[in-house]
């Protein structure tokens, strides 16, 4: 994977998809400008990145915070000497913050915020690494979609409709920024092992149950792992993938391609 010396800014690094992206492009050679709102897990991505010998520095940046996203911006010019990839990873489920998921019990906060992150915020990360990845020859944007961005889920409002309109954003900046040779691609996973995942499925009734349904309209009769979508973040990123922008790409064990669940087939889900 030819991400070799290019300069990565990823959100939500800290954990999850975010970090084992981090973890993989730097395995790759590329530098990493890891950034979180958990400024602990931030900071062990990048002892684990340097201990394997891989270049990497924290940045702490809530993305919802103009100032916070320019200073992360700037920190990774001043450190990376540029940017070739922003990484638009963070993002939060409504489960991971309000126990009333349905219409009625949903506060207009909780909406609102899960919108923020995970809309605002990548249009803010958008905004600010603009002028840094006009400076690169091999620039582009990598945006966190979602199944969800496609399909229905229960409990899903505003997760859903956030995943919805980032993959909107995508095109939509994939045309706007088409003229300064910036590629900006989208990449929608299914159920990924990660806390976002577990936090989910804590939020079900029946947990069990919720980890079978997640996992029997997968083709590949399990959960994703961090390291799956890290890999295709880095082709989407990489000089490779040159003639690709404005996709949205799936990463979800096949489950949008059929309308099934895996006993249809014969198939159990691997626990
Ligand atoms: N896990 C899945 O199954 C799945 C599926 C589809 C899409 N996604 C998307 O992938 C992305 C990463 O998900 P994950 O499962 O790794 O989540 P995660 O909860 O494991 O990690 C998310 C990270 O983002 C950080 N974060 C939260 N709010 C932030 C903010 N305001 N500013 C900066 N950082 C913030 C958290 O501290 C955490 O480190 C999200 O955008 C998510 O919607 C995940």
């Amino acid at each position: 994977m030819s991400v070799e010396d290019l300069r990565f800014v990823i959100t939500g690094a800290g954990a999850g998809i975010g970090a084992g992206t981090a973890l993989r492009a730097a395995s790759y050679g590329a530098s990493v400008m890891v950034s979180d709102t958990n400024d602990e897990n931030g900071q062990a991505v990048v002892k684990a990145i340097r201990d394997q010998g891989g270049t990497a520095y924290y940045q702490h940046c809530d993305v919802t915070e103009d100032s916070q996203v320019r200073a992360l911006m700037e920190a990774a010019r001043d450190h990376l000497g540029g940017i070739d990839v922003l990484h638009n990873n963070a993002g939060i489920h409504e489960s991971m913050i309000s126990e009333g998921l349905s219409l009625e019990d949903m506060t207009r906060e909780t909406f609102e915020r899960v919108m923020a992150v995970n809309v605002t915020g990548p249009w803010l990360c958008a905004k600010h690494a603009l002028p840094h990845l006009r400076e690169s020859r091999y620039a582009s944007i990598v945006n966190a979609g979602s199944t969800a961005s496609l399909s229905g889920y229960p409990n899903c409002v505003a997760y859903g409709s956030s995943k919805g309109a980032v993959m909107q954003m995508t095109k939509m900046l994939a045309v706007d920024l088409a003229p300064d040779g910036i590629r900006v691609n989208c990449y929608c996973p299914g159920s990924i092992h990660t806390k976002m995942v577990d936090d989910f499925m804590a939020a079900a009734p029946d947990p069990s149950a919720m980890i079978n349904t997640m996992t029997m309209t997968h083709l590949i009769p399990r959960l994703g792992q961090p390291e799956d979508v890290a890999e295709l973040v880095c082709f989407l990123a990489s000089p490779e993938a040159k003639f690709i922008t404005g996709v949205v790409w799936l990463i979800d064990g096949g489950s949008l391609a059929w309308r099934g669940t895996l006993d249809v087939l014969g198939m159990e889900s691997e626990k």
